[in-house]
This record gives C-alpha cells, sequence and structure tokens, in this order.
C-alpha cells in the first residue's frame, strides 16, 4: 500500500493552527501524540449514546458500556497478539503497569538478595517501581551498560549480566531519549533460558511498530493510550495468563471481588483482579478507535516512514555547521533525535523553538542516569509521528540555524 503521509494531516484537526504567528510543527511526539478525529469522535459518541458504568448494570446502557470496554480489550489483544484478552489489563499507562507488576510480581517474589536487571537507557518508570521494590525486599538492582553516544545496548556484557540472582529483567523497546531500537525478542529469549521473567516497556514502541507478545516471548508487556493516538489516562498491561493467575491483587476495592466479607474478601480472576474501582470506559472506547486507526495504516508502514523520517533528521541535522552532538545510533533508529548545539543549552534551543511554531523537548527526558552517564544534563529532542513530513524537518533544521547564528556558535 503507498500510503500519501501528509493527506493524513487532515484527520489531525490540531495539525491545522499556528501557534507565535507560525504553521505548528510537531515534534514532540515521544511524550505525547495527537489524536485524530475518529478517536475524538468515539469519545464524543461514548458520552452522548452509551454512557454507564460497566460490568454491574442490568441495563441498556450498561450493557452496552460494558460490551464496548471488553470489545477494547479483546482488540488490544489482538493489536498485540496475546492468546486471549483475559491477558489485558487496563491501567492507567506505561508507568502504572510497572508499578502493578513490581507490587504484585515482585512483591511475592524477590526477596533479599535476589537481582533486578535494567537498562541503563530506562525511563524513570522502568526505574524508580524496582528501587522501591528493592528497598522493600532486599533485591538490588543492576544495569545493562549503553555504550556511550551511539547509544547501544552493550551486549557483549549481556552474559556478566544474567546470573542465577537475577528474577526479573525489565527493558525499553525503543529508547525515549536515543531512539534505539531493541532487540527485545533475543533480549528476552536469553532470559528465558535462564527462567527469568521479563518486562518490556513498550511505550515508545507500540504505536510504532508491530508488536507480537508471543513472538517477543515475555512475560509482561506495557503501553500508554496517549503516545499512539488515543486518549491519555488509559493503558494496557500484558501479562502472560499463567504469570498472571499467580500474582495477588495490586489495588482492593469494587470490580475485583468475588465476594467481600467483613473481614476477608475473594477475587476475580484475572484480568478483573487487577482492575478495582470504575474504570476509564471512554478511553478503552478512544484506544479501540486509535488502535484501528494504526492498523488502518498498517504498522510495518508507520514503522518504516518514521525510520525514514528519523534518519532524515539526523543526516540533516548531522550537516548543521555550528557544532551539533547527536545521540543515538547513527543507522536503524526510530523517528526521532536528541543532540545539543555547541554551547547553547537545550532549554535556550527550545524556547527560541516555540517562538518559530516548532514543539521540541528539552529536559533529561526522565532519564536521568543515562544523560548522567553521557555527561549531560539534558538535551533537545525532536520526536516525530507519521503525520510530520521532511519539509517541516527542513523548515526545523532551518530554525536551529538561526538559533546557532542568534547565539554566535
Ligand atoms: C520509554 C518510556 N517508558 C515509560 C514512559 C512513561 O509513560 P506514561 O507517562 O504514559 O506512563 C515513557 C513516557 O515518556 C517512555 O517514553
Amino acid at each position: 500500500m503507498t500510503i500519501d503521509w501528509s493527506t493524513l494531516r487532515a484527520d489531525f484537526p490540531i495539525l491545522h493552527q499556528n501557534v507565535h504567528g507560525q504553521p505548528l510543527i510537531y515534534f514532540d511526539n515521544a511524550a505525547t501524540t495527537q489524536k485524530p478525529r475518529v478517536v475524538l469522535d468515539a469519545l464524543r459518541h461514548y458520552y452522548e449514546c452509551d454512557n454507564a458504568n460497566v460490568h454491574r448494570g442490568i441495563h441498556e446502557l450498561s450493557n452496552r458500556a460494558t460490551a464496548a470496554f471488553e470489545a477494547a480489550r479483546a482488540r488490544a489483544a489482538k493489536f498485540i497478539n496475546a492468546r486471549s484478552p483475559d491477558e489485558i489489563i487496563f491501567t492507567r499507562g506505561t508507568t502504572e503497569g510497572i508499578n502493578l507488576v513490581a507490587q504484585a510480581w515482585g512483591s511475592k517474589n524477590l526477596k533479599a538478595g535476589d537481582k533486578i536487571l535494567l537498562t541503563e537507557m530506562e525511563h524513570h518508570s522502568n526505574i524508580v517501581p524496582w528501587q522501591l521494590l528493592a528497598q522493600r525486599s532486599g533485591a538490588k538492582l543492576v544495569y545493562l551498560p549503553v555504550t556511550g553516544d551511539i547509544g547501544l545496548l552493550d551486549l557483549s556484557r549481556l552474559d556478566e549480566c544474567l546470573t542465577k540472582e537475577v528474577k526479573l529483567f525489565a527493558m525499553t523497546h525503543i529508547s525515549n531519549s536515543l531512539g534505539t531500537i531493541n532487540p527485545v525478542a533475543d533480549l528476552c529469549a536469553r532470559a528465558r533460558k535462564l527462567g527469568i521473567t521479563t518486562l518490556v516497556d513498550a511505550a515508545q514502541s507500540a504505536g510504532h511498530l508491530p508488536i507480537d507478545v508471543q513472538e517477543i516471548g515475555c512475560d509482561f508487556l506495557v503501553f500508554s493510550s496517549h503516545k499512539m493516538c488515543g486518549p491519555t489516562g488509559i493503558g494496557v498491561l500484558y501479562g502472560r495468563q499463567e504469570v498472571l493467575e499467580t500474582m495477588p491483587p495490586y489495588q482492593g476495592g469494587g470490580e475485583m471481588i468475588l465476594s467481600v466479607d467483613f473481614h476477608q474478601s475473594t477475587w476475580k480472576h484475572a484480568p478483573h483482579r487487577f482492575e478495582a474501582g470504575t474504570p476509564d470506559i471512554s478511553g478503552a472506547v478512544g484506544l479501540h478507535a486509535a488502535m484501528d486507526y494504526l492498523d488502518n495504516l498498517g504498522r510495518p508502514n508507520i514503522a518504516q516512514h518514521d525510520q525514514e523520517l528519523g534518519a532524515y533528521a539526523y543526516a540533516r541535522l548531522s550537516r548543521l555547521k555550528g557544532g551539533i552532538r547527536l545521540f543515538g545510533p547513527h543507522i536503524g533508529r526510530a523517528g526521532l533525535v536528541s543532540f545539543l548545539l555547541k554551547d547553547i543549552h537545550a532549554h535556550d534551543v527550545v524556547t527560541v523553538a516555540d517562538q518559530r511554531g516548532v514543539a521540541l523537548r528539552g529536559g533529561h527526558h526522565c532519564n536521568q542516569p543515562l544523560m548522567r552517564k553521557l555527561g549531560v544534563e539534558s538535551t533537545a529532542r525532536a520526536s516525530f509521528y507519521f503525520y510530520n513530513t521532511t519539509d517541516e524537518i527542513d523548515r526545523f533544521a532551518a530554525v536551529l540555524e538561526e538559533i546557532q547564528k542568534f547565539f554566535g556558535s
């Protein structure tokens, strides 16, 4: 299928506006993506026609809301090729999914002396929940190193990291600050041979690449709806059914129980055991529409286009004369570039770019340990999605040249 990517911009009302008098160039997609009209329409339709609470009503609207919510679960299972909708838990997003695993799986399975293996390129969401678990359990964190500015995992160190004390290996699929795409299926296979449980942080990949949890062979995989055209406030935790069934509840409340007595209760099976309280029903409906929209375009097509934009931007920025430090792999990168202009603070770059209508992000990108390892406080980041164009990248590069002139570098 040949797609004219620029025509898709018509699906995204928000893109058609001026910011500070200039046409908006939205390059902050790794933080959150924009929403197509079909997602906005699905949310509106749900609230105008079907809104009710799920699972406990016996009236028509409640039945419809329940059907829509469970249809979204089945759609999410299909989206990542899970074996069953029962392997899909709705969460608030990637962060909550990881916290759920750290609480429910971690508290049961980790003890003093055990180790949790992470990589040096993890987002704080895939570090801090494990630090809290380590403090509770006496387990230790160990890290697979990253190879400097080029931003690859140092796989020559994997064997020495995968010791018998390691009980869990949690890794990001795509780095949000380097654009590295990690070989998660290989990493999970290596861990599985040693009986190590695995978690893949797919926050940056689920809306960008085809994801097949059976092919990856992970025990857990997490992602956020808002980074893939869906609404904020909802995400997915995939858990292998055999593992989920061994886990105690995460939070207590309505919806997750079979029966409650004054002094004790019994729980439903997964996934409902892990979804206490009224869920984000409209969020699930919006996410369903987003998954349909993305699969209509085809995630292999999106992946290819993303990588073309990433490669184009990397090459274009490499040619800037005033001095630029680029982070992440030279080839095979995802659709984002992190950089520093010589002698210009990332925040200055982002502030001036905003005045030209270009939305970038500057800071540590929730990767403080990685930034320290690279010897920087922050970087500027341009992150793309399929509605971005090479014309926008050219205009962005011209803005960077202007910034270099302005700051005299
Ligand atoms: C790699 C990665 N993991 C986790 C997260 C956290 O996602 P959320 O804030 O949606 O929970 C992000 C968000 O930027 C991310 O890029």
